[in-house]
Parts: C-alpha cells; structure tokens; sequence
C-alpha cells in the first residue's frame, strides 16, 4: 500500500506539491499523469525518501517514512524497483553486469548462478540470452528499456515498482511492448506499481485507475468512466488532444 496524506513539498520556496493525497492498494497499478513540470517525478522522490514532504504523510506498507531513521528507510528502499525516465544503464557495462550488478556487488552468489540468474531474468522481460554480452549502446531503446526493467527486478525483488515515463522516446509498437511488460509484472508478480506519464494513450493500456495532476495538485482521482465525465475545464483542457483514444477505450469496453 501506497499512501499520500496531505502532502506539501516545495522546492525551496517554489511549491511543488500541495496538499496532495491518495491511496494505492497492494497489488494495484495507478497511472499518475499530468504535464511536464506538474510534479510527477517529484512524488516519485519523495516515495523513495530522496526528499522529504513539507507537511503531510507518506505511508508505505504501514509505515510512515517521513519520521523514519536512515536505515529504516534504506529496508523500505530496498522493495523498490525504479525505471527512470532514459533507462539509465551503465554504458561501460554489458547488458549481463548491468542487470546482475546488484548481485555482484551485494550478494554471496557465485559467479555461474548470478550468470544463471540474469539469464532467467532476460527471458522474463522478453530479451535473448544472445545478447548478454552486448553493450548497451548496441541496443534499441525499447530493448534498453527492458534491460532496465531487468535490472531493477534483479536488484530488489521488489514490492513496489516505480516508472518514471517509460515509454518516453520509443516508437508505438515499443512501447506497447514495455507496457504489456509493466502489465504482466503488476498482475502475476502482485508488485504494486505507479507509472507516471504525460503520455495518456500509455495509461489505458495499463491501468483501470488514473490519478491526473496538475501544478502539484490532484484533479482527478478515479477511472475511465469518470475520466470521460469529468467536468474540471483543466481536465478538460489535458484531455482534449486524446478525445479519439479515451473513445476508443470505452468502445473495447462494450467488447
Ligand atoms: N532539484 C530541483 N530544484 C528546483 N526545482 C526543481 C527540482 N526538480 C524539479 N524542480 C521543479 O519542480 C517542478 C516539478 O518537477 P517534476 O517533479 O520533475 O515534474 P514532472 O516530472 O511532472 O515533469 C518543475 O517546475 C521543476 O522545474
Ligand atoms: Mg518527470
């Protein structure tokens, strides 16, 4: 569970959040979209305690990380996985050492069964194993993307996913690809996910539910239907340029 409580934070004296709340369920996927510069990746900080809230709460499992010590926060950050925006590979490390850097660093595995480990984990985000020893430069961006899906699975065996605009910068079919991926993570590995985006089509192919911000404030809490039947002119406005996509959702839901 995922919890926001009147959360306010600003950026020195420029307000970033504010007074922002909602709830997440365990096992559950939200989309929170918004325009640039709404604050999205901000919330995604304050989730993994990079920065703290101005006021408010945020709870993760039960516990409130905004009193908690360092170390504590550092467990809670472990059952995290994060895919940042450009997919933020090591670009001098292989695609194996990349997704079983983690392993290496920090676990006593051997060598052969990290190898074993990463192996499974590519065949899981719909990699071949030919290309573990490839650089990531080698790949497409939609591959790359993937890797780092890979890697933040292989790193924490998270409870919590966080995407940060992953699909920015891939074509369609790409996309669709990863999204799918975000899809299979969230239903059978019960990983409670947020994707944050200010790419609307994205947030049908993945979720029932959408949290839509704008200047730090939530407008919308809610799902499709109401989507369609919000009245909120900044709604509105946010929406209009994705009128024919939300149609369309609707008519597959009458399939
Ligand atoms: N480190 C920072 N210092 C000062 N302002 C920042 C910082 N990071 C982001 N901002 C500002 O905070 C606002 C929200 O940013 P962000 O959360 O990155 O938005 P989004 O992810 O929705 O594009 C923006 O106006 C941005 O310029
Ligand atoms: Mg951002």
């Amino acid at each position: 569970m995922i919890e926001f409580r009147n959360v306010s934070f600003s950026y020195g004296d420029k307000p970033v959040l504010e007074n922002l709340s909602f709830r997440i369920p365990t096992g559950e996927a939200r989309v929170i979209m918004g325009q640039s510069g709404s604050g999205k990746s901000t919330i995604l900080r304050l989730i993994l305690g990079l920065a703290k809230p101005d006021e408010g709460d945020i709870l993760i499992e039960d516990t409130n990380i905004c009193g908690v010590r360092p170390r504590v926060l550092r467990e809670i950050r472990k059952r995290i996985g994060m895919v940042f925006q450009d997919g933020a590979l090591f670009d001098s490390m292989t695609v194996g050492e990349n997704i079983g850097y983690y392993l290496l660093e920090h676990s006593k595995m051997r060598f052969d069964e990290i190898g074993e480990k990463v192996r499974e984990m590519l065949g899981f985000v719909g990699l071949s194993e030919d290309i573990i020893d490839k650089l990531p430069d080698e790949l497409s961006g939609g591959m790359q993307r993937r890797v780092a899906i890979g890697r933040a699975l292989l790193s924490t065996d998270p409870k919590i996913m966080l995407y940060d605009e992953p699909t920015t910068g891939l074509d369609p079919s790409m996309a669709s690809n990863i999204l799918s991926l975000i899809n299979r993570l969230t239903e059978f590995k019960k990983v409670t996910s947020i994707i944050v985006t200010h790419q609307i089509a994205d947030a049908f192919e993945i979720s029932k539910k959408f949290i839509v911000i704008d200047s730090g404030k939530s407008i919308f809490d809610g799902d499709i239907t109401q989507l369609r039947q919000a009245d909120d002119s900044r709604i509105v406005e946010f929406l209009k340029p994705f009128r024919d996509s939300i149609a369309n959702v609707q008519k597959n839901e009458f399939i």
